[in-house]
């Protein structure tokens, strides 16, 4: 069997998700017995370079994708609030599946699309936007089942944490290794989003949303980022035997949560200062399991497409229970064993 796709974005992370998708198809019909298929990609500008071959695939008119009933999941790698809620919404309401790689959508508007998603009986999955290749949110949902959570934490920006390692060890300036990681398909779209901590903020909230049950509103958490810090800082911090990392942190406490973002000193004997480049760790603390730290590329196309493919996998496990045209695709034959075969 086989199931239509719609990509929004051929970006970075769009690029990533075609790339596994085309090329590891048969692998995914193995595990999961249906075949994905990307029948359509929405993008801004038709005439771009492309570094996939998609002839034939490519529009501008979003319509395209959401009003094809024979579409089924939506890939939304856009970015940004206004058109992705639009797409994503329209998407859920008219029952595909969605999965997004769109941290600020999922921080702003989650819970409001996590209840469209329920009503209408499809999925909204997330994992690319939290951790890069890191499948944190897959974890915590199995942890959950048997653990109370009560921190989640770490570093979870890999453009700020690529701009403090090539500031300390390399010798780079600010401005250089910025634009490194924007050559790198690390950074966002507006880097104001990596370095003044918003990205960490989102992701932050998203991790809290699933540890801990709670929607946090994004201006009730304090957030620095790392746009003032000059190389000379860090050479006094590297002499003091310490590295700077970006840290977003949640704690559950009596009557709430405590968090925030902010540049901290970590001793380099501690498990993060080891945590270097485009790399995120998420520490999780929990009254059975202990602590976990879990360490993996946090950017990029192929870690990126890679938690999307993730996700796709796990809607495809479940397709043929949820949903009602996969079923009529599959249908229950009468008759004996051997009207069948002979
Ligand atoms: P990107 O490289 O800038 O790609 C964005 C894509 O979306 C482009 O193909 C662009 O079309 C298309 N697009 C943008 N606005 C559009 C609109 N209004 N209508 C139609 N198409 C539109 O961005 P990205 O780095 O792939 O990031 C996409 C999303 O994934 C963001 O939410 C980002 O935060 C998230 N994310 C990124 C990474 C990463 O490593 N980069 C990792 C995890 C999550 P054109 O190509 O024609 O310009
Ligand atoms: N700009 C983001 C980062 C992309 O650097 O971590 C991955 O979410």
């Amino acid at each position: 069997m086989k199931i239509k796709i719609g990509l929004l974005g051929l970006g970075t992370v769009g690029t990533g998700v075609y790339k596994l998708i085309t090329s590891r198809g048969g692998h995914i019909r193995e595990s999961t017995g249906v075949y994905p298929e990307i029948k359509k990609i929405l993008v801004k500008n038709l005439n771009k370079p492309r570094k996939v071959k998609v002839e034939g695939l490519l529009t501008q008119n979003a319509e395209e994708i959401l009003k094809d009933k024979e579409i089924k999941i939506v890939i939304e790698a856009i970015g940004g609030i206004s058109p992705a809620y639009e797409y994503v919404k329209e998407a859920l309401s008219s029952g595909k599946h969605v999965i997004t790689a769109n941290k600020e959508l999922m921080a702003k508007h989650g819970e409001d699309l996590n209840e469209t998603a329920k009503k209408n009986g499809v999925f909204l999955k997330c994992e690319a936007s939290v951790g890069g290749a890191i499948p944190i949110l897959h974890q915590i949902d199995r942890l959950k089942i048997t653990d109370e959570i009560d921190f989640v934490g770490g570093i979870v920006n890999g453009t700020t944490n690529y701009i403090l390692t090539q500031m300390s060890t390399k010798g780079k300036s600010y401005e250089e290794a910025l634009k490194e990681a924007q050559q790198l398909g690390y950074a966002e779209a507006n880097p104001d989003y990596d370095v003044k901590g918003f990205d960490s903020l989102y992701k932050l909230i998203i991790l809290m949303r699933k540890v801990f049950n709670v929607n946090v509103p994004v201006n009730s958490i304090r957030r620095s980022g790392i746009d003032g810090i000059a190389r000379e800082d860090l050479d006094y911090i590297t002499e003091w035997g310490y590295k700077l990392k970006l840290f977003a942190w949640g704690k559950k406490i009596e009557n709430g949560v405590f968090a925030g973002v902010e540049p901290v000193l970590v001793e380099e004997s501690n498990i993060l200062s080891r945590v270097n480049d485009v790399n995120n760790a998420v520490i999780l603390k929990g009254d059975s399991f202990g602590e976990y730290v879990f360490v993996g590329k946090g950017a990029g196309e192929l870690p990126t497409g890679d938690a999307v493919v993730a996700d796709l996998i796990d809607i495809l496990l479940n397709y043929n229970i949820k949903d009602n045209d996969a079923a009529k695709l599959l249908p229950v034959r009468q008759g004996s064993f051997t009207d069948t075969f002979y």
